[in-house]
């Protein structure tokens, strides 16, 4: 297994040669990862799995279903393998029969979104921030995009999709280890920006939204945005003191108000709401995939519309933007 074969990007949607110092310095970034401390762990799992054969996949269950017929010893040793490759977050998925369970029921939040999107994603670039494996990536080919690109800055999601990628590739989706802040090359460069679950996590949210933006083609696009809100009408916002429902990296929770004003003062004209939800601990739960803590431990006992910490529950806005 040749490094240039496993966790690179294919450049033929970046022949351009405004993209050449950026990929440059990517290559060079990712073989840093790929013989890092964790590169190598990831490695011995992720090479057990190119033994097995590639199919095609399907996106029109729940689950992101991939892999061919295996024989008993085949799949014991490619759940091994994939457990090896987790937590799985985001999922679900069915490789060769096995049931990847993650935490999130993603296909949730899935049917709350795609009900809406009509053509926001149909021969249009697309951008994924904070991609995570890869699900909502599988789930928007199906609304047949021209490419899509995932951003994320996880190693191990960048195991993940290049493990789903292996069993169910197709070459219109991309996975790029980097973040948001980081993104100056691909400027104006999508027509369809998606950027689920990052805002909440940034400590300056109006450059974030700025930076989303600037991805958009001049003019036009569309930034499908979902984001942790405060249920109130007031014009506020919370920046929890130390962990919100046990996390550590939350400084933005804005009521919907706030968040609007912050949208349109970056230069957004338009702002849809598409839904709004409060994550429950069917949609959220710990698996044997993933981390043995999930949502039912970071909730009050008492009240669950209230955190460990006493701050309202996570409520959940999709919005549109234009
Ligand atoms: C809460 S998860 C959301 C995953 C997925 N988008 C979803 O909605 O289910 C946040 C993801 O954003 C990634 N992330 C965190 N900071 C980021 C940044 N600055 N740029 C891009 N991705 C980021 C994390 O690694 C993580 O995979």
């Amino acid at each position: 297994m040749t490094f240039d074969h496993s966790l690179n990007i294919s450049r033929d949607f970046f022949s351009d040669s405004k993209f050449n110092a950026f990929f440059d310095r990517y290559d060079t970034f990712l073989m840093k990862e790929w013989n890092s401390i964790n590169g190598r762990k990831f490695r011995v799992p992720f090479e057990q799995l190119l033994q097995f054969e590639s199919s095609n996949y399907n996106t029109s269950l729940d689950e992101v279903h991939m892999g061919t017929i295996l024989t008993e010893d085949q799949q014991k040793l490619l759940n091994d393998n994939l457990l090896k490759l987790g937590p799985w977050r985001k999922g679900p998925f069915t490789i060769s029969n096995i049931f990847i369970d993650s935490e999130w029921c993603s296909n949730l939040k899935w049917d709350r979104l795609s009900k809406w999107i009509g053509d926001d994603l149909t021969d249009k670039d697309v951008a994924d921030i904070g991609c995570g494996s890869g699900y909502y990536m599988y789930r928007a080919l199906a609304h047949h995009p021209r490419f899509i690109m995932g951003v994320d800055p996880s190693l191990l999601f960048n195991f993940q999709f290049h493990t789903l990628q292996h069993f169910g590739s197709d070459a219109r989706a991309v996975y790029l280890q980097s973040r948001l802040e980081d993104l100056e090359s691909f400027s104006h460069q999508f027509e369809t920006v998606i950027c689920m679950g990052v805002l909440y996590h940034r400590r300056d949210p109006l450059i974030c939204l700025k930076q989303l933006k600037n991805l958009l083609v001049k003019g036009r696009g569309t930034c499908i945005l979902e984001t942790l809100i405060i249920p109130s009408d007031e014009d506020d916002v919370l920046n929890p003191k130390g962990r919100y429902a046990k996390m550590p990296n939350v400084h933005y929770i804005p009521t919907l108000n706030r968040l609007k004003k912050d949208i349109i003062e970056v230069g957004f004209f338009n702002c849809d709401v598409i839904d709004i939800n409060q994550t429950t601990i069917t949609e959220q739960r710990a698996t044997e995939w993933s981390t043995p803590t999930s949502l039912d431990s970071f909730l009050d006992p008492e009240d669950k519309n209230k955190t460990i910490e006493g701050y309202p529950a996570p409520t959940r806005v999709i919005l549109r933007l234009t």
